[in-house]
């Protein structure tokens, strides 16, 4: 398995499979080297190697104190396919793509163009996959293994991407459209110098100035594809996934009404990636420690109705949430046992009976889990035509006669 680690955690021993130089810079000739004594270490650090590339066992490197357990289920695992007629995986796909950016990123830094047959080419497959691959459309690749984030980061969310459009029965061109556009998303990154890119740490003002340059940057690239989905769509969502509710966002400061609806959704789904990801200035955090961090402290600047969708995409239903089952039931989680991590036996109010029959007066019912196979759709209480007393009501225990 391969780790990116900073230089300080690294140890005599351990086998180094990159760094974020060129060998150009380093006396080492490759970057491919067993670290034999401290002295190889002190090399690295003045050719000034912040961050290395590791091949360890699980226990080469201890945890960080707020790193989750190995068996959180978080929804990230390799699956095989189904009838895709090929041994393709989820996993597989996800590093010929990480393949594919680092080399369409490398071809925009050094030309400004990007490989357009290719990436379309690739997004097809990919999105191929997934309507082939039903059960795959609620995991995400496993991100572990790879050493470049913004490339494993760009990966996954084009797979998160392409499912939420599959699972809103889009059409197929359309998923294309969203998985291509989730893609290069960050590609304006490759305008940010490394040593930003890669910090170990918060970046300073100074270097967040540099980074909010990313989406600029992006729609900069993209607009000079003569691909129209390239320089339309994709360019419009490179330089509008940083934008938030209010206009609290960057770089232009739009509100969400001014968004285009894939940049709407996108966001959200950039944002979940990024926190459930592993980056080299934090550790990654638990799938239903990001929804619930999505829907209590940032559903202020994203829209909430996403947050739901990915949620129910993931397996996770947050509290306030309207779910469908099978039987045609809506039911409104009102509260979980384990209220910050979204678990235990949880309380739920029936609302609406067979037929999306509003009922009388709503029944509360205590249930160990919800099986997420058994749920067709989420809304939230507007969708369900509440008003946001009556929510609120429902959410802090109370059950009015709704009528
Ligand atoms: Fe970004
Ligand atoms: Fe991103």
């Amino acid at each position: 398995m391969k780790k990116t680690i900073s230089l300080s955690k690294l140890k005599p021993g351990m086998k180094v499979v990159g760094i974020d130089k060129s060998w150009l810079e380093t006396p080492f000739l490759s970057h491919h080297f067993v670290i034999r004594s401290e002295k190889d270490i002190d090399k690295l650090r003045d050719s000034g190697v912040q961050l290395v590339t590791v091949e360890v066992d699980d226990l080469t490197i201890e945890q960080r104190p707020s790193e989750e357990p190995r068996d959180e289920p978080h929804g990230l695992q390799e699956l095989p396919a189904e009838d895709s007629g090929n041994d393709r995986t989820i996993l597989s796909l996800q590093k010929e793509t990480t393949r594919l950016l680092t080399r369409a990123f490398q071809q925009v830094r050094i030309n400004g163009f990007l490989p357009t047959d290719e990436i379309r080419s690739h997004v097809r497959q990919t999105v191929d996959f997934l309507l082939h691959n039903r059960h795959a459309i609620s995991l995400l690749a496993d991100i572990h293994e790879n050493d470049d984030e913004t490339y494993v980061h760009s990966a996954n969310t084009m797979f998160m991407a392409a499912a939420f459009a599959i699972r809103h029965q889009m059409e197929d061109a359309e998923c294309f459209r969203w998985a291509l556009a989730a893609l290069l998303h960050d590609v304006g990154k490759t305008r940010i110098p490394e040593h930003i890119l890669k910090k170990p740490g918060p970046l300073d003002l100074l270097e967040w100035e540099v980074m909010h340059q990313h989406p600029i940057y992006g729609f900069q690239i993209l607009r000079k594809s003569p691909d129209p989905e390239i320089h339309g769509l994709a360019a419009q969502v490179a330089v509008e996934h940083h934008e938030r509710l209010n206009g609290s966002g960057y770089p232009h400061h739009l509100g969400l009404d001014a968004v285009h609806p894939v940049s709407r959704s996108l966001m959200v789904l950039d944002i979940y990636e990024a926190l459930t990801g592993h980056r080299v200035y934090r550790a990654r955090s638990s799938p239903r420690k990001v929804i619930h961090y999505l829907m209590n402290d940032y559903s202020d600047r994203v829209s909430v109705p996403v947050i739901l969708e990915l949620a129910s995409m993931v397996g996770i239903f947050p509290v306030g949430t309207f779910v469908e089952n099978e039987d045609g039931e809506i039911l409104m989680i009102q509260k979980y046992e384990d209220a910050e991590n979204y678990r235990g036996e949880m309380t739920v109010l029936k609302i609406f009976g067979p037929g999306k029959k509003i009922l009388p007066r709503p029944q509360k019912r205590k249930i160990p889990n919800l099986d997420p196979t058994t749920i067709l759709r989420t809304y939230d209480y507007r969708a369900v035509g509440l008003t946001q007393e009556q929510w609120e009501y429902l959410m802090g225990g109370g059950a009015p006669g709704i009528t």
